[in-house]
C-alpha cells in the first residue's frame, strides 16, 4: 500500500451530523460513476488500468526506445489534459531539474501550450544543433496553441531533415479516425497513436497522451499502470467509504461550510507540475454552473515565506490536502559548522529530510490551529507505483466529488468562451457579428 489518506488533522472541523449529510449524496454519485454509459460520457478512465490496448502500449515502448537512440531532444506539443499530466509525471519520477541533469535519455521540452514567441524562440535556440522527435498530441485536433506549434516545429523540423526523415521523427497522437491532425497524419503516412474516445483530456495521462512522452525519460510505464490497478482495486475492496471517496465528502462537507478555496499542499519542489496537473483535474471536472472549489497550489516552505501569512492569517475560506512523502531518494545531513554563527548548531548532522518533515508537521498544527483544516495524502516515494496510484486516487476523487456537487465532472462547457473572443478578434470567418460586439466593448475601453 503505497498512497494513504489521513482525515485526523482534519477532525474538529465539521461534526457527525455535517460528514452523515454530506455523505448521502455518495451513494448516488458512486451509482453514477459505475452505470453503463456511452462514450460521450467520457468515463473510459475508470476501468483503463485493466483495460487498455496491449498491443498499442508496446508499441508506446518501441517508439520510445526509438526516440530515445535517436533524438537529443524530445518536443511534446500539446496544451491542458494534452501535456500537464506528462510533464507532471517526468518531474514527478525524474526531478524538476530533469532536462539539466546528466542521463541517457533525451531532453523533453513542452511547447504549443502558449502563444509566448518569447518562449517558444528559446526553445527553438535549445535545438540548434541537436537531433529532434515530436510528440504531437491533440484529441480534437484543432487546438489553436497546438496546431500553431506544430506549424513552427514542422517548419524547423523541415529545415533539418528529408521527408523521410521527417516521418521517422513526427508521432502524432490523437483521435482514431477524425480531425485535422488525423487527417494530416494519414496523408504524411506518420505514426499514429490514439486517444480512446471515451477519455477526456484531463483523463488522458493513463493513454497514450502521457505514456509515450513518460517513457521516453525512462520511467516503466508498465509501473504506472499497476500502480493504478492497484488503486482501483483496494478502493473497490474499501467499498463506499474508501478513502479516495472520503477524501471526496470531506472536500464537500468543507464546501458547504463556504471554505471554497483547496489548497493542495507539497513539500517536494519536484511535485509542482504534479499540482498544475491536480489543479487542471479538479478545476475543469468541477467549476462549472456557478459552483466548485477553487484548486490552488503551493509548495511549502518556498511559498511559506510568501502566501504563508494568508494561509495562516488571512480569510477563513480556504482549506489544505496536504501531500505527504514519506522516503526521500537521496538522504542529507545537515554540516556542522566550526563557529555556530547562525544558531543551528544543533541540527548539525540531523537528517534534512527530517527537518522537512518537522517543518510539515509545525505548519499543519499552526495552520489547523488558525482555522484552516488540513486533510493529508501520504505516499512513499517519488516512483511509478506511487505515481499511478496518486493519480488513479484523484480521478476517482474528482469524479464523485464532481458528481456530489451536482455537475457533470467530464465536460467543461466554459473553455469555449475565450476561444469565440479570440477568434472574433483574430477575424475568422463567421464570426464577424461577436467581433462587432467585441470592438465596441473595447473601444468603451479605450482600446
Ligand atoms: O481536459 C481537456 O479536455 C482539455 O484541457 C484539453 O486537453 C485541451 O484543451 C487540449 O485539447 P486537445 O487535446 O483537443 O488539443
Amino acid at each position: 500500500m503505497a498512497v494513504r489518506f489521513l482525515d485526523k488533522y482534519a477532525k474538529g472541523f465539521y461534526s457527525d451530523e455535517e460528514y452523515s449529510r454530506v455523505k448521502e449524496l455518495l451513494v448516488p454519485a458512486d451509482a453514477k460513476l459505475r452505470a453503463e454509459s456511452d462514450v460521450n460520457e467520457y468515463k473510459g478512465w475508470y476501468g483503463l488500468p485493466f483495460d487498455y490496448d496491449k498491443e498499442e502500449l508496446e508499441e508506446i515502448k518501441r517508439v520510445a526506445a526509438k526516440i530515445q537512440k535517436d533524438s537529443d531532444i524530445l518536443l511534446v506539443i500539446g496544451i491542458g489534459g494534452s501535456y500537464l499530466g506528462a510533464r507532471a509525471a517526468i518531474e514527478f519520477l525524474k526531478s524538476q531539474h530533469y532536462n539539466a541533469m546528466k542521463k541517457d535519455t533525451p531532453e523533453i521540452y513542452f511547447v504549443g501550450n502558449s502563444f509566448s514567441p518569447d518562449d517558444f524562440a528559446d526553445i527553438v535556440s535549445l535545438c540548434e544543433g541537436k537531433d529532434i522527435s515530436v510528440n504531437v498530441i491533440s484529441k480534437s485536433g484543432s487546438t489553436t496553441e497546438s496546431a500553431i506549434a506544430f506549424r513552427f516545429v514542422r517548419h524547423l523540423m523541415l529545415q533539418k531533415y528529408t521527408d523521410a526523415e521527417i516521418k521517422e521523427r513526427i508521432f502524432v497522437t490523437t483521435d482514431c479516425k477524425k480531425g485535422a491532425l488525423k487527417n494530416f497524419a494519414d496523408r504524411e503516412r506518420l505514426k499514429t497513436f490514439v486517444i480512446p474516445d471515451d477519455v477526456g483530456g484531463r483523463f488522458s495521462v493513463l493513454t497514450a497522451v502521457g505514456l509515450l512522452p513518460i517513457a521516453v525519460c525512462g520511467a516503466d510505464i508498465d509501473e504506472i499502470l499497476a500502480g493504478a490497478a492497484d488503486m482501483k482495486r483496494r478502493m473497490e475492496a474499501q467499498g463506499i467509504d474508501n478513502e479516495a471517496y472520503r477524501y471526496a465528502v470531506l472536500r464537500n462537507v468543507f464546501y458547504s461550510q463556504e471554505k471554497f478555496i483547496e489548497i493542495l499542499v507539497s513539500y517536494e519542489p519536484s511535485f509542482r507540475s504534479m499540482a498544475e496537473w491536480w489543479k487542471q483535474l479538479f478545476g475543469e471536472s468541477e467549476g462549472k454552473g456557478g459552483k466548485g472549489i477553487f484548486p490552488a497550489a503551493v509548495t511549502f516552505s518556498t511559498d511559506l515565506h510568501s502566501l504563508g501569512q494568508y494561509i495562516q492569517d488571512g480569510k477563513r475560506c480556504l482549506f489544505e490536502t496536504v501531500v505527504k512523502q514519506t522516503e526521500v531518494k537521496n538522504e542529507l545531513y545537515v554540516p556542522p559548522n566550526a563557529v555556530d554563527i547562525d544558531g543551528l548548531g544543533f541540527l548539525a548532522g540531523k537528517k534534512l529530510s527530517s527537518v522537512n518533515s518537522k517543518a510539515l508537521m509545525g505548519t499543519l498544527l499552526a495552520h489547523t490551529d488558525g482555522g484552516v483544516p488540513n486533510l493529508v495524502i501520504e505516499y512513499d516515494k517519488r516512483d511509478e507505483r506511487n505515481l499511478g496510484e496518486l493519480i488513479y486516487f484523484f480521478f476517482l476523487a474528482v469524479a464523485v466529488s464532481g458528481y456530489m456537487l451536482g455537475v457533470n465532472p467530464f465536460d467543461q462547457p466554459g473553455v469555449e468562451a475565450y476561444k469565440r473572443n479570440m477568434f472574433a478578434l483574430l477575424g475568422k470567418d463567421g464570426y464577424s457579428e461577436l467581433r462587432e460586439e467585441l470592438d465596441k466593448k473595447l473601444s468603451e475601453l479605450g482600446h
